[in-house]
């Protein structure tokens, strides 16, 4: 009998991963969900300067749009989530797409639901599978950076106001001018508008266009390095990564306590929660968990953050970074903690940064929605009682008779 199960055994040691009752376990450790964020594809660029020669019409799409390479890559990161989360890796996902295993939600733009088509096209070929979506403008917990947050703009003046940010600006003033004048700008632009030239330039370089005799290497280095000193300042300090991204650590908190709840219910938890995102969205989250390399997210970078459960049945959170589809993903430690942060500690650790919605109102200094809506009510009702006033004033002034209209 031992003898027998001595293989057995030795592949359980030696593999270190096991798949017991179609739920592999590592080093003791099994997977219960997996909440990822991931950057769109290669695309083309948003927008680019007037003296371009290669305008709108140079790209088959146009503007904004998921490019081949970047289905591709999107192709890519769907097989490693296939590989990761299917049969061959933890097992935790079924055969054919469930319901109740994966959620997926996109910001709502092309390359954005595009790119999470073409992951899931991998994950799961041939089956459709709803993605979920919410306009840009009411959108807070992928697109923050496009509602109205006061204390984000404190924060951002204050930067701009700091001696490093002067004297940058300082430095780059005659640089910028003359990018401004070769690319037909018409009007200033700053560090902060560095990236409108650069984006384009670095689109067009990964699609063998040919850039403008005055971009020499010298110039593209120059713009690069301005891109991201003003990536640098839009997360520097802790706060800003906590007002960007902090309902989407709530948010995945949240799963993830749902989860907990529902194995020791002996149910079955949600197993893989995808967000299809920005760039920004990217740097938010791994800034506000203090895990940022302040290096810009590459085409299909992907934050992977993992709860397990050991057979303790103690629960653990892992932080992975998958921004470069040669190597595998980066384990990123949250300051304080383990690789494997036990979830009472890492909840604990990121106290401040688990924003719930009246959280984040508060601490981007807007009023609580309790208050605006009492204020609306109010707003509301005064109008409701200066109409009947008015109604029954030009009533009262009416002359009399004019016989019954009701019936037409
Ligand atoms: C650009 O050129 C390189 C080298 O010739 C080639 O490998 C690559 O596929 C080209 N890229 C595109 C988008 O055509
Ligand atoms: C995740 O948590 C949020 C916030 O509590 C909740 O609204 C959402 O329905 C949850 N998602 C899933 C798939 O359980
Ligand atoms: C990916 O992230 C790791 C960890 O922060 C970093 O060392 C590496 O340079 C990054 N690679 C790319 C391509 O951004």
């Amino acid at each position: 009998m031992v003898a027998r199960l001595a293989p057995l055994v030795a592949v359980l040691v030696l593999g270190g991963f096991v798949v017991a009752a179609g739920q592999s376990v590592k080093d003791g450790r099994s997977l219960v969900q997996a909440s990822v964020l991931f950057r769109h594809g290669d695309r083309s660029p948003t927008e680019t300067f007037p003296n371009d020669v290669h305008q709108e019409d140079a790209w088959p799409q146009g503007f904004g749009f998921l490019s081949d390479i970047g289905i591709q890559q999107h192709h890519n990161l769907g097989e490693f989530f296939r590989k990761r989360y299917g049969k061959e890796g933890f097992g935790v996902l079924s055969e054919e797409f469930r319901r109740d295993e994966l959620y997926v939600r996109s910001t709502d733009t092309d390359r954005t639901l595009m790119s999470a088509e073409a992951n899931l096209d991998r994950l799961y070929p041939d089956q459709p599978i709803p993605i979920h979506t919410v306009r840009t403008g009411l959108d807070p917990l992928l697109r923050a950076f496009f509602l109205n947050c006061p204390r984000w703009t404190e924060l951002m003046e204050e930067d701009f106001n700091s001696d490093d940010f002067k004297q940058k600006e300082k430095d780059s003033k005659e640089f910028m001018a003359f990018v401004v004048k070769k690319a037909g700008w018409g009007e200033p632009h700053g560090i902060m508008d560095a990236w409108r030239t650069q984006d384009p330039l670095l689109c067009e370089d990964a699609h063998n266009m040919t850039w403008p005799a005055w971009v020499t290497p010298d110039v593209y280095k120059r713009l690069t390095e301005l891109t991201a000193y003003g990536s640098e300042i839009n997360f520097r300090g802790d706060e800003k990564g906590r007002l960007m991204a902090g309902l989407l650590v709530n948010q995945i908190v949240s799963n993830m306590t749902t989860a907990q709840q529902e194995i020791q219910k002996n149910e079955k938890p949600y197993r893989l929660l995808v967000y299809s995102a920005h760039d920004i969205d990217i740097s938010a989250l791994m800034s506000a968990l203090n895990v940022y390399n302040n290096l810009s997210p590459p085409y299909a970078a992907c934050v992977i953050v993992e709860l397990y459960r050991d057979t303790r049945g103690q629960f653990s959170v892992q932080i992975l970074y998958r921004n470069d589809s040669s190597h595998e993903p980066y384990v990123l430690t949250v300051p304080g903690c383990d690789e494997f942060c036990p979830f009472d500690d890492f909840v604990e650790l990121n106290d401040e940064v688990i924003l719930s919605p009246d959280k984040w109102r508060r601490a981007c200094e807007l009023p609580p929605i309790t208050w605006l809506s009492g204020f609306l009510y109010g707003v509301f009702a005064a109008s409701i009682v200066l109409l009947a006033v008015l109604y029954l004033m030009s009533y009262l002034r009416q002359p009399a008779s004019s016989g019954d209209k009701k019936s037409q």
